[in-house]
């Protein structure tokens, strides 16, 4: 059989992963859904509504043909207005995203420099541009500007995300700072900080209060906070043009649904409109994290390192007894085994459901 050896080594070593259809009345501290904005159904009505009202509800083709539509048009727009960035481009998805800056983005005698922690998607772009690529020490600024100073190159490109999906760390500073300094462009992906941190859940430049400047590149997913599916990414005219017309997957990709987008559109206005509502949600939430597991969580990622592939599988068993479903994240995607659990602002007892998890932890 094919890939016998192989799979029966994943189960060895606890490392199998599975597709479950988990009951849909568990307690979710999984999914990335951090304002529960998935179960709006005001939000999906809308969405409908609008998409309804014009003769083709798919876009049926590339961007670059003829499925740019209005519903693209329209929410780029408003991104540009509310994110203060000169331009922005939709995208199937993040991962799509990550691949059409990382690897159109680096040209021949270019110098890509990745945070080590990068998601997946930027770490196989890497590995298909044209340019030296050098992954730098989880977010040292310190270690990044050693390596804009010793290499020779004709453009930096730096790579970071806003909050570390599975770490949970908050992008630094330092880092906007240093990228300045060298005049390097600064991609950030900020799946897991749009919808999440900042006073108005933009993400980090909004937490930062930064101004975006010509090598500033932002790239959010809409499939996490905002409650729908795609991604999009903001930068300066130029840098878009560049990505029309250099990035494959933008080129050669069926434009974003259209449902998707107008999805994510109407749960941005609404994060927008219930703002005060989720600060005081979002800071009730970190004060839990820092109460029950003694840990200052800056985003909505707790992460709790059991280092035990086994053990965060039986833990996870007894939270879904329980009622409650979290992740289990083992290597290769973390070094060492944890349990992810997302601050889901929407969870009605959250108090309740953290002492419950930090029973079970503590039971085995
Ligand atoms: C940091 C980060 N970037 C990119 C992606 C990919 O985004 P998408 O799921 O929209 O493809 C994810 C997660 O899926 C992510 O966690």
């Amino acid at each position: 059989m094919f890939y016998d050896d192989e799979l029966k080594a994943l189960k060895r070593s606890s490392l199998f992963r599975e597709r479950t259809l988990y009951d849909e009345g568990l307690v979710d501290l999984a999914s990335n859904d951090y304002l529960s904005l998935s179960s709006n159904k005001e939000l999906f009505e809308k969405a409908v509504e609008r998409v309804k009202n014009y003769p083709h509800h798919a876009p049926r083709a590339s961007q670059l043909v003829n499925g740019y539509h209005p519903v693209h048009k329209a929410f780029e727009e408003y991104l540009v207005s509310t994110n203060g960035f000169e331009d922005a481009i939709v995208v199937g998805s993040g991962f799509l995203a990550n691949i059409a800056l990382l690897e159109a983005l680096p040209r021949k005698g270019d110098l890509l420099l990745v945070d080590e922690e990068y998601h997946a998607s930027g770490i196989l772009a890497s590995k298909l541009t044209g340019a030296k690529v050098v992954f730098f020490s989880h977010n040292s600024g310190v270690a990044l500007e050693k390596l804009l100073k010793e290499n020779s190159y004709k453009r930096a490109i730096v790579a970071v995300e806003g909050i570390y999906s599975m770490s949970g760390d908050l992008l630094k500073r330092e880092i906007f700072d240093v990228a300045d300094k060298y005049g390097a462009l600064l991609v950030v992906d900020e799946a897991h900080s749009s919808g999440v941190v900042g006073e108005n859940f933009l993400g980090v430049f909004d937490l930062f209060g930064i101004t975006p400047k010509p090598n500033h590149i932002k790239m959010g997913t809409l499939g996490k906070a905002i409650g729908s599916y795609g991604a999009y990414i903001l930068a300066s005219k130029e840098i878009i043009h560049f990505l029309q017309n250099r990035a494959k997957s933008i080129i050669y990709a069926t434009a974003p649904s259209l449902f998707d987008i107008a999805l994510a559109h109407e749960g941005m206005k609404f994060i927008e409109a219930n703002r005060m509502g989720f600060i005081e949600k979002r800071n009730r939430a970190q004060a839990l994290t820092r109460e029950i597991f003694d840990k200052q969580v800056e985003g909505l990622v707790l992460n709790i390192e059991i280092a035990d592939n086994r053990k965060v599988l039986q833990i996870k068993e007894r939270l879904l007894e329980r009622g409650i479903i979290v992740g289990a994240i083992r290597p290769p995607t973390v070094k060492r085994a944890i349990l992810r659990v997302i601050l889901n602002l929407g969870v009605e007892d959250l108090e309740t459901t953290l002492l419950k998890i930090k029973e079970a932890i503590d039971e085995l």
